[in-house]
C-alpha cells in the first residue's frame, strides 16, 4: 500500500471541467507580468504558458509554481506546443519582437506579422471559442492582424490598447492633484502610444470636470499646462525602455484588469483597441481604443464618446496613419 493510497480514497471519477482557463503566449517580461498579475488576482482555474524559448518558459513556470502555496491558482502548466492552451477562455498574446531603444512601435509590424501567422492558427485550432487579448506591439495593428488571421468575430478580439495609457494618465493626474488615481477619471483613446488622444472634456474628480475651473485645460493657452500630463504619458514608455530595457509591470496589471472583466462577466468599461470603422467618419478597417463594455463574450458594446473637433481630427489622423501601414501588410 502506498502512502497516497492509505491517505486518499477516490470519491468521484468525474473529470474536472476548466471554466476559466487562461493561456499566455510569450513568457518574456510582459508575459510574466501578465501571469503574476492574473495569478495574484486568482482569476483562472488553469494558467498555461507557451514560449519558443523552452528553458526560459520552464524556468518561469517552475518559479511561479513554487509560489502555489501563496496563491489561488490550482494549475500552472507550460509547453512549446500549443496543445497546452486547449479550451482556453482567454488567450493573452505577448509574443513577438519588442521595440529596441528609440525604435517606434510601428517599425515592428512586419517582423511581428510573420510570427502571428503561425501563432494565431495554432491558438484557434485549440480554443475556437476563446477571447484573445493582444498586447504585442504595435498593438492596434497586431489586433487588426489577429482579427484578419483568426476569422473570429470582432467582439472576441481585444487589443490592450489605451488601457495602459489611460492608467498612466490617471496616475499622473493623481500625482498633480494629490488624489489616488482611482478617483481621477479621464480617458486616453485612439492609438496606443505616440498619437493617443486625451479626452480633456471628460477629465473629472468626483464628477466635477476640471474644465469647469480651467476652460483652457489641455490646450496651449492653459496657464497650468495640464497638457504636459499627456505628453508625459506618451514619453513614459520610451523613458522606461531607456532605463530598464522594456516596460512590464503596468501593462501586466492592465491586462489582468481586462481579463478580469471578461472572466467574471463584469461589463465594466475599458479603453481597449477594437474595430472602429464607421465611428468618427473612419472608413478603414482600423483598430483604435474607445471605451468598450467587456464581459463573457469579450466586447459586447462600445461607448460612442462625444469628441471635440480637435479630438475627433486626432482620431481620424491616427486611423489614416495606421491604415497607411496596414494596407501594405502581406498576410
Ligand atoms: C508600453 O506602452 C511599450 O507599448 C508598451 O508600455
Amino acid at each position: 500500500a502506498t502512502v497516497k493510497g492509505e491517505f486518499i480514497q477516490s470519491f468521484s471519477s468525474e473529470k474536472p471541467v476548466l471554466r476559466n482557463k487562461v493561456s499566455i503566449i510569450g513568457t518574456g517580461s510582459v508575459g510574466m507580468a501578465c501571469a503574476i498579475s492574473i495569478v495574484a488576482k486568482g482569476l483562472a482555474d488553469e494558467l498555461a504558458l507557451v514560449d519558443s524559448n523552452e528553458d526560459k518558459m520552464m524556468g518561469e513556470t517552475m518559479d511561479l509554481q513554487h509560489g502555489s502555496v501563496f496563491m489561488k491558482m490550482p494549475n500552472i502548466v507550460c509547453s512549446k506546443d500549443f496543445h497546452v492552451t486547449a479550451n482556453s477562455e482567454v488567450v493573452v498574446i505577448t509574443a513577438g519582437v519588442r521595440q529596441v531603444k528609440d525604435e517606434t512601435r510601428l517599425n515592428l509590424v512586419q517582423r511581428n506579422v510573420a510570427i502571428f501567422k503561425v501563432m494565431i492558427a495554432d491558438i484557434i485550432k485549440h480554443s475556437p471559442r476563446c477571447k484573445m487579448i493582444i498586447v504585442s506591439n504595435p498593438v492596434d495593428i497586431l489586433t487588426y492582424v489577429t482579427w484578419k488571421l483568426s476569422g473570429f468575430p470582432k467582439n472576441r478580439i481585444i487589443g490592450s490598447g489605451c488601457n495602459i495609457d489611460t492608467a498612466r494618465f490617471r496616475y499622473m493626474l493623481g500625482e498633480r492633484l494629490g488624489i489616488h488615481s482611482e478617483s481621477c477619471h479621464g480617458w486616453v483613446l485612439g492609438e496606443h502610444g505616440d498619437s493617443s488622444v486625451p479626452v480633456w472634456s471628460g477629465v473629472n474628480i468626483a464628477g466635477m470636470p476640471l474644465k469647469e475651473v480651467n476652460s483652457a485645460i489641455g490646450t496651449s493657452r492653459d496657464p497650468e499646462q495640464w497638457g504636459n500630463v499627456h505628453k508625459e504619458v506618451i514619453a513614459s514608455a520610451y523613458n522606461i525602455i531607456k532605463m530598464k530595457g522594456y516596460t512590464s509591470w503596468a501593462i501586466g496589471l492592465s491586462v489582468a484588469d481586462i481579463a478580469e472583466s471578461i472572466l467574471k462577466n463584469l461589463r465594466k468599461t475599458h479603453p481597449v483597441s477594437t474595430k472602429i470603422k464607421g465611428l468618427y467618419g473612419i472608413k478603414h478597417e482600423v483598430f483604435l481604443s474607445v471605451p468598450c463594455i467587456l464581459g463573457e463574450n469579450g466586447i459586447s458594446d462600445i461607448i460612442k464618446v462625444k469628441l471635440s473637433p480637435v479630438e475627433e481630427a486626432q482620431m481620424v489622423k491616427s486611423a489614416e496613419t495606421l491604415w497607411k501601414i496596414q494596407k501594405d501588410i502581406k498576410f
